[in-house]
């Protein structure tokens, strides 16, 4: 799981503030990354208290944090998400940029199959257009072709390293991440829509026009857009 930082508090009340929407007998999308651990701990919390839900998650890292606080868990194959509530890097109009913990291919897949799909996020996640580098996870031998294309794009790519041992992050999905600078990112859409079909490209953490809602935590209480 990323590391925590000081905005521990806003990211709680924003994680907290989505589990409170899960209704008895649905089914649950769940998020990677330190906000959604919180929402996925409430949830544990009202599970133990009679709460039924089932849990759909988005990486090993969800999926470990969910067994360890009660929250059954099936697959897409068996059940398709009520709601799903996940994190963001960035949020600008609704649009996200995701993938900082390098989960978003799978997170793709289960928060845009969800019925409703809920964004938790403390209020540095908050911008008026995105500019966060956009995560791009690649097929290992398709590197430096993608980052070729990448760079004819107007990006500058960055391997991901890991941060405990020597090289690179690798995905869940066994691929490899791409941080790519695009600067400010006038035209998401245009720009998620050039890079999806790229050969070698699993999944970007551009999600645009997926989320329904978006719960921000702050210093004393939680905005929720939609
Ligand atoms: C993982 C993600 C996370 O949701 C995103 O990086 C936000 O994480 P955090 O809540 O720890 O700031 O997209 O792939």
């Amino acid at each position: 799981m990323k590391s925590t930082s000081g905005n521990d508090g806003a990211k709680r009340r924003a994680g907290e503030s989505a589990a409170a929407l899960v209704e008895d007998g649905t089914v649950v999308g769940l998020g990677t990354g330190s906000t959604t651990a919180y929402a996925i701990r409430a949830l544990g919390d009202r599970v133990a208290e009679g709460l039924s839900i089932r849990g759909i998650p988005t990486s090993y890292q969800s999926r470990a944090l969910a067994r360890e606080v009660g929250i059954p868990l099936v697959t897409l194959e068996d059940a398709t998400p009520t709601v799903a509530i996940d994190g963001a890097d960035q949020v600008a109009d609704g649009d996200l940029v995701k993938g900082g913990g390098a989960a978003h291919a799978r997170e793709k897949v289960v928060d845009s199959s969800a019925e409703r799909f809920v964004v938790v996020a403390d209020e540095s996640k908050r911008a008026d257009a995105l500019s966060h580098p956009v995560p791009v996870e690649v097929l290992p031998d398709a590197v430096p072709t993608v980052e070729a294309r990448l760079r004819e794009e107007g990006g500058d790519p960055t391997l991901r390293a890991a941060v405990h041992k020597d090289g690179p992050v690798v995905t869940d999905n066994g691929n490899l991440v791409l941080d790519c600078d695009f600067g400010t990112v006038a035209d998401p859409a245009t720009l998620a829509a050039t890079l999806s079909p790229l050969p070698g490209v699993v999944e970007h953490g551009l999600f645009v026009g997926l989320a329904d809602e978006v719960h921000v935590g702050t210093a004393t209480g939680v905005d929720v857009e939609r």
